[in-house]
């Protein structure tokens, strides 16, 4: 049985919690949060999509308000790292050199620098990290790839992506929407993206970004074109949708013999549309990019051979992606990707 823990137990440390509650051979054994509150706090919560239960047995799992009080005492075979960004550096790189495998919230981190020093603790201690680019396995996006690497319908000609909601409100003391602790809406929401590109493209030889400010000074909305030879990409993001507006992600890809959509709200919300014969849904994986990239992870640190979904270099590739169009938002101005 594998012991994980779980740091950080706000919307995402709960809807890890619901993932790993999914895995067999896997259990929660710990829980590290510094909110005293916390298991009331818990019947309470909220987050802007997916199953961040509050059905949560606490009895049965020893809570911590110091990490490394847990990483000395648990026992862990892993722990997900679902704290504020700007902490996942210092805590990924404690609990590797403890020994743990470490499942981390995207994105990896606030810099470029600081990611490096995450893979070189990650390759020193010969323990697993993966960080947790959760659209890389979401079902649909997971099976757009598919289709495309198979050649069956062409090459891409475009492609562009949407990722909308509001404002986020639940984070602890609001540090959301700091600029040096989350790297603001591009880092923190329109990075899913920004990464699902570099997937399905590899990196842009640069990026043109335009942005928008939020009343309170950080950038709310973004639209970007990933320049590419031969294929159009945009990607646009942001935080500047009404509360009553939801959330909303969705793709669009033209490929030379099919057009595939998936949006959250159409019905059906994906559907592959080929140049001859009648528009369907492509069958899925079931389940959320979520648990399935937990799956992932489970299955790794248990030994098993996979295919490689994500890398370090590429999830630290992501954040210079997103630096570059939040520099190119700055100066109005193509940035190069070196
Ligand atoms: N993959 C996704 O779809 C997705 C969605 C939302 C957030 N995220 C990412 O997940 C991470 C966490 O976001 P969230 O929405 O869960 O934030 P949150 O504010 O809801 O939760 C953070 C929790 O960490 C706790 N915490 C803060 N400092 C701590 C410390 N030193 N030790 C222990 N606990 C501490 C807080 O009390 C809080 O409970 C962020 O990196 C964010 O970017 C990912």
């Amino acid at each position: 049985m594998l012991r994980i823990g779980i740091v950080g137990f706000g919307f995402m440390g709960r809807t890890h919690y619901s993932c790993w509650n999914k895995v067999k051979g896997a259990k929660v054994v710990a829980i590290c949060d510094v909110n005293p509150n916390i298991v009331e706090d818990t019947t309470k919560a909220v987050g802007n999509i997916g199953d961040a239960t509050s059905n949560i047995d606490f009895a049965r799992i020893k809570l911590y308000s110091d990490f490394d009080k847990m990483l000395a005492d648990a026992k862990l075979d892993a722990v997900s790292i679902t704290l504020p960004t700007f902490l996942h550096p210092e805590c990924s790189i404690k609990a590797l050199s403890a020994g743990v495998n470490v499942m981390c919230e995207k994105p990896m981190a606030l810099t470029v620098a600081e990611c490096e020093k995450m893979i070189a603790a990650a390759k020193k201690t010969g323990k697993l990290l993966q960080i947790g680019h959760c659209v890389r396995f979401w079902p649909e996006y997971a099976k757009a790839k598919e289709i495309i690497d198979s050649g069956k319908y062409g090459k891409v000609i475009a492609a562009s992506f949407r990722r909308f909601g509001s404002s986020p409100t639940w984070s602890a003391d609001d540090w959301f929407l700091d600029e040096q602790r989350s790297g603001g809406m591009a880092l923190d929401l329109h990075i899913h993206d920004s990464d699902y590109v570099q997937h399905l493209f590899g990196m842009p030889k640069a990026v043109y970004s335009t942005g928008a400010k939020a009343p309170g000074g950080g950038l709310a909305h973004i639209s970007t074109q990933y320049i590419y030879d031969g294929i159009a990409v945009t990607a646009e993001g942001g935080w500047a949708m009404t509360p009553s507006f939801g959330f909303e992600m969705s793709f669009h890809l033209a490929l030379e013999r099919a057009s595939i959509i998936y949006d959250l709200t159409r019905v059906p919300m994906f559907k592959l549309c080929p140049v001859s014969g009648e528009p369907f849904t492509p069958k899925v994986a079931q389940g959320d990019g979520w648990l399935l990239q937990i799956k992932h992870f489970a299955k790794l640190i248990q030994g098993e051979e996979l295919e490689v979904i994500t890398t370090l270099e590429q999830s630290r590739d992501s954040v210079r992606i997103v630096a570059a169009e939040k520099e190119s938002v700055k100066k109005m101005k193509i940035v190069l990707i070196s």
